[in-house]
């Protein structure tokens, strides 16, 4: 059997019947006493929008004359829901055009005045029946939705089911959370899977990579600036902010933007409201604010480098991706999938991995994660379409990975040690600064500055 959880079939059809006139109201009133439906009348357009901000109503019977808001006005914010009533407008003989306009703008029906009791009822009951297919239609694609809706997250260990079932639990909010893990984990595919799973879905999924804009481009990127306000400003320009509107914002190494501009992103997240840059008018926006970082943003507050008051903000929900070499029982199955999909990317017949050699990549400590697993795999199938893989067959990192160890002793002060990591780092990624962030787990520029403090540029 199939059990719809979140529709109640018990629930009783509600009726919302508009009119400014407080006679018609009565009979239209009186012409539903018998219904068996939950009645709501509303003396004119304002009543009726005020209704509809509390609750859902399945079925809308409204006069289309009235002052101020009127049944037009009625339809369009009825349609905005996330559960549209049904609408049936009442017209007078004269604005007939309005009405066949009010059903091209997704009213059910409209019936002339004078009303025909009978008539109306019947409208009545088949736009009910509408409204509950609609209703249940509704309830299954949520509910298909939340079975299905995460599958690009592979992953069968307790650890990740459990952070799949968190992630299913705050997806359709407007929390801000904060998603912390090692370079490579899925910080990103996870923000975006909340994104896909919530009612924002329809508008923008907008990353700022927070790293990589200068300290001073980043207050007009992510607020926009005005004509002006700085040499090369020729014209306003909006932000991200400005530009994700209805969306969700995802601030990716969220650790790395300036103290100056934190305050600034407190503000937001508190209002939801900014200046753009050298403007004095706030915007106001409706955004949810994902952040991820590959830091542990506490030691960033420790140290003075982060906003506590931000961090507290940000941190409302955590979710902490485990790193690949703690779900290595996760390996299989990513792999089968990354060697399908690299084969039909790539048109090539895909390799064959030795128990052996999946044993190996099982074992391995994989310090880029999923991120450096999928370029082994993708190398794989480029280059030895069609063969079994031995472990010889893998890339030299996977292969020798006591050359890539070093010994430091109990004791040994810190910054000799870092010193220590970041050199033989350094060497094994041949001096690749990015690629050897990567592997340290920390972003390019904070390696950059490490490098600089340490006086390792040689
Ligand atoms: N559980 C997973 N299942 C399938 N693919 C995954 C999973 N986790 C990560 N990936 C893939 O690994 C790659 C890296 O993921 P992503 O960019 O989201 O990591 P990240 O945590 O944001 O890394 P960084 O800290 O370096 O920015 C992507 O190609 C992503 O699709
Ligand atoms: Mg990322």
């Amino acid at each position: 059997m199939h059990v719809i959880t979140d529709f109640d079939w018990n629930m009783k059809n509600s009726l919302l019947l508009v009119d400014d006139n407080e006679d018609n109201l009565a009979s239209l009133k009186a012409g539903f006493m018998r219904s068996g439906y939950e009645l709501l009348t509303a003396l004119g357009g304002v009543e009726a929008l005020a209704i509809l901000r509390e609750r859902d109503v399945d079925v809308i019977v409204t006069d289309l004359r009235m002052p101020d808001v009127d049944g037009m006005k009625l339809l369009e914010s009825a349609r905005e829901r996330r559960t549209p009533p049904q609408v049936i407008v009442l017209t007078a003989y004269g604005t007939i055009e309005s009405a066949v306009e009010a059903v091209q703008h997704g009213a059910f029906n409209y019936l002339t005045k004078p009303i025909n009791l009978n008539e109306l009822r019947l409208q009545a009951a088949k736009a009910m029946e509408l409204q509950e297919l609609k209703r249940e239609n509704i309830a299954l694609r949520r509910e298909i939705d939340q079975k299905y809706g995460f599958e690009e997250l592979t992953g069968q260990t307790r650890e990740m089911m459990e952070m799949i079932e968190r992630l299913r639990a705050i997806a359709d909010t407007r929390a801000t959370v904060l998603i912390e893990g090692e370079s490579g984990t899925g910080k990103e595919l996870v923000a975006k899977a909340l994104h896909k799973n919530s009612s924002r879905a329809p508008k923008l999924f907008m990353p700022i990579h927070c790293a990589a804009l200068s300290d001073t481009l980043i207050e007009s990127e992510l607020f926009g600036h005005e004509k002006g306000s700085f040499t090369g400003a020729t014209g306003r320009r909006p932000g991200m902010f400005e530009l994700a509107d209805g969306g969700t914002v995802f601030l990716d190494e969220v650790g790395e933007i300036p103290l100056s501009t934190q305050v600034k992103l407190l503000r937001v997240l508190e209002t939801r409201e900014f200046l753009r840059v050298g403007g004095t008018e706030s915007v106001r926006v409706d955004v949810r604010v994902l952040a991820a970082t590959n830091r542990i943003l506490s030691e960033e507050v420790d140290e003075g480098r982060f906003r506590e008051d931000l961090f507290y903000r940000l941190s409302v929900v955590k979710v902490t991706i485990p790193p690949l070499r703690s779900r290595a029982a996760d390996i299989p199955l990513l792999v089968e999938k990354l060697l399908r999909e690299f084969s039909s990317e790539h048109r090539r017949e895909s390799v064959i991995l030795s128990k052996r050699t999946l044993n190996r990549l099982m074992q391995f400590p994989w310090p880029g994660n999923v991120r450096q697993l999928r370029n082994v795999i993708e190398n794989l199938v480029l280059f030895s379409s069609g063969k079994e893989i031995e472990i010889e067959d893998l890339p030299p990192e996977l292969l020798n990975q006591s050359n890539d160890s070093i010994t430091v002793a109990v004791g040994q002060p810190l910054d000799q040690v870092e010193r220590l990591i970041i050199e033989q780092t350094l060497i094994s990624a041949k001096s690749n600064r990015t690629k050897a962030a990567e592997l340290l787990g920390i972003s390019r520029r904070t390696l950059l500055r490490k490098i600089k403090e340490l006086g390792l540029e040689a």
